[in-house]
């Protein structure tokens, strides 16, 4: 999987100082008018732009499934979330600016991105709160326990090799009461539906695991995504 910055991501090249120009910024509009700007690296792994399914799962914590200001909802308030391979961080943010106390986690390669793109818009996050932090699929969770009310992941199950560290990490860190919600993009290409037949494969073993997967109606028809809530 590679990442072209020239096409989907609507993007404008910053020129203030030499740190600044090698990242890209892209502007997602929230549903209260206001946006988030997310920079992203001309050069890098996966992790250093947003991808589509980022975008659909960050529009997907903006529904009235959640947040309804005529209503007088927000069930993100309050609430712990956890986003796995955040890369740029567009969903964990989204979460913190509706009111969650969120860890967005990824590789060490990708916390300098992190950083900087809390750091551009902590100004949306009044209520929540967002720390970035490292997390290796399969390693140890013990730092982020107690189990979260959320665990958020957007594009994470795309790489063969990975499936049974990510589905480790999620028993490791779902509790009773925590819900797994995942969106992917639906690729035609490569092997990526057999990566997605491993992951449900691997994750309907886990003891205590519930038998359903629901998957969420196309809720942002514009982008090849779907999203589920898979634990
Ligand atoms: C396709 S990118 C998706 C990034 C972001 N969620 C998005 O949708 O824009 C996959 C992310 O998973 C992270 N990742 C891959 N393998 C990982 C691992 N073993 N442990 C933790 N993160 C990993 C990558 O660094 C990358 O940020």
């Amino acid at each position: 999987m590679s990442h072209d910055i020239t096409s989907a991501n609507k993007m404008a090249a910053l020129s203030d100082g030499k740190e600044e120009a090698r990242y890209f910024v892209r502007v997602i509009e929230k549903n209260d008018g206001s946006c988030l700007h997310m920079k992203q690296c001309s050069e890098g792994d996966v992790g250093c732009v947003v991808w589509d399914a980022a975008i659909v799962l960050a529009k997907y914590l903006e529904t009235k499934a959640f947040w309804d200001p005529d209503a007088g909802t927000n069930l993100w308030s309050g609430k712990t979330v956890l986003e796995l391979g955040a890369g740029t961080g567009v969903v964990g943010l989204m979460a913190a600016t509706l009111g969650a106390n969120v860890t967005v986690t990824d590789l060490e390669e990708l916390q300098h991105l992190l950083h900087v793109n809390i750091r551009d818009n902590q100004c949306l996050v009044r209520h929540g709160s967002i720390v970035p932090k490292v997390l290796k699929w399969g390693e140890d969770v013990t730092e982020f326990l107690p189990h979260p009310d959320f665990i958020l992941m957007a594009d994470c199950i795309y790489y063969e090799q990975s499936v049974e560290p990510l589905v480790k990490t999620l028993r490791d860190l779902a509790g009773p009461d925590t819900s797994v919600i995942c969106s992917y993009e639906q690729r035609t290409t490569g092997h990526n539906a057999e990566v997605e037949k491993k992951f449900f494969q691997v994750r309907s073993k886990c003891p205590l695991c519930p038998g359903e997967v629901s998957c969420i109606t196309n809720h942002y028809p514009q982008m090849a995504c779907r999203t589920f809530i898979v634990w």
